[in-house]
């Protein structure tokens, strides 16, 4: 899968790609994450990307045609690839569209900066998205987390597969409490089951976990999760009023 990201500070996002399990998935060949200077699209002496506002106002606007340039050029390398403005004023991201951005061929990440971006911009992608309710200085971060939340979809960017099944959010609850040596420390136990052997006990103790992490931390993911009868009853033990 590809990754484009365009933007005015390609050093900024070059280095996150190199080390890591994600610069791994990149030697070999499973991804290609590519930073792409949109000055390199801007025309004049000057190569402006940005400008006043009309109307007035402090501060400068992201210009529009060497975006629309870019993308033209980028559409065209990428045939395919789905375009993401970064913008807080976007859909949110999550869990279930990382899943769904991890099935396209491709995805160019348009970045904002500065205090804004000229509004024709966003005709020019086919999404926008937030990281997030909180403002950032540009898009590059967005840009670089969603990289990260789609890449390791990916088959073979893991090592294991099977982490991907258990971890939060997969079935829509948070991931259960996780433990390895000792089996005691500063006087915390690791729980008996889990040395137990027993692994129909051990799922069901995980499966109970998950519940009450979730009913505790996020209760109102409870109401999209699949839920069977023996979740329903060990919720309602625990308080919870469906
Ligand atoms: N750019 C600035 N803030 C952002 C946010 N929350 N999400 C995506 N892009 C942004």
């Amino acid at each position: 899968m590809t990754f484009d990201i365009l933007t005015l500070f390609p050093d900024l996002c070059r280095s996150y790609f190199e080390g890591s399990i994600l610069g791994k998935a990149v030697d070999r060949g499973l991804i290609e994450v590519r930073a792409r200077f949109l000055r390199d699209w801007a025309e004049g002496r000057h190569l402006v990307t940005d400008d006043a506002p009309y109307g007035g106002g402090d501060g400068m606007v992201m210009k529009v045609e060497p975006v629309a340039r870019a993308l033209d050029d980028l559409r065209a390398e990428r045939p395919g690839a789905r375009v993401l403005l970064m913008t807080p004023q976007g859909r949110r991201f999550d869990q279930a569209m990382a899943r769904r951005l991890a099935r396209e061929p491709g995805l160019v990440f348009v970045c904002g900066r500065y205090e804004g971006i000229d509004e024709r911009i966003r005709s020019l992608v086919d999404e926008e998205v937030s990281i997030g309710d909180v403002v950032l200085t540009g898009g590059e971060l967005p840009a670089m987390l969603i990289i990260d939340a789609v890449a390791r979809l990916l088959p073979g960017v893991l090592g294991s597969a099977g982490s991907l099944d258990d971890e939060s959010f997969a079935d829509g609850l948070l991931e259960y409490p996780q433990y390895t040596r000792p089996a005691e420390f500063r006087g915390m136990k690791v729980p008996e089951v889990l040395l137990s052997g027993d692994h129909g006990a051990i799922a069901r103790w995980r499966r109970r976990q998950q519940l009450r992490r979730t009913l505790e931390r996020r209760p109102e993911l409870l109401d999209a999760a699949e839920l069977d009868e023996d979740d329903r009853a060990w919720l309602t033990g625990l308080g919870r009023k469906d």
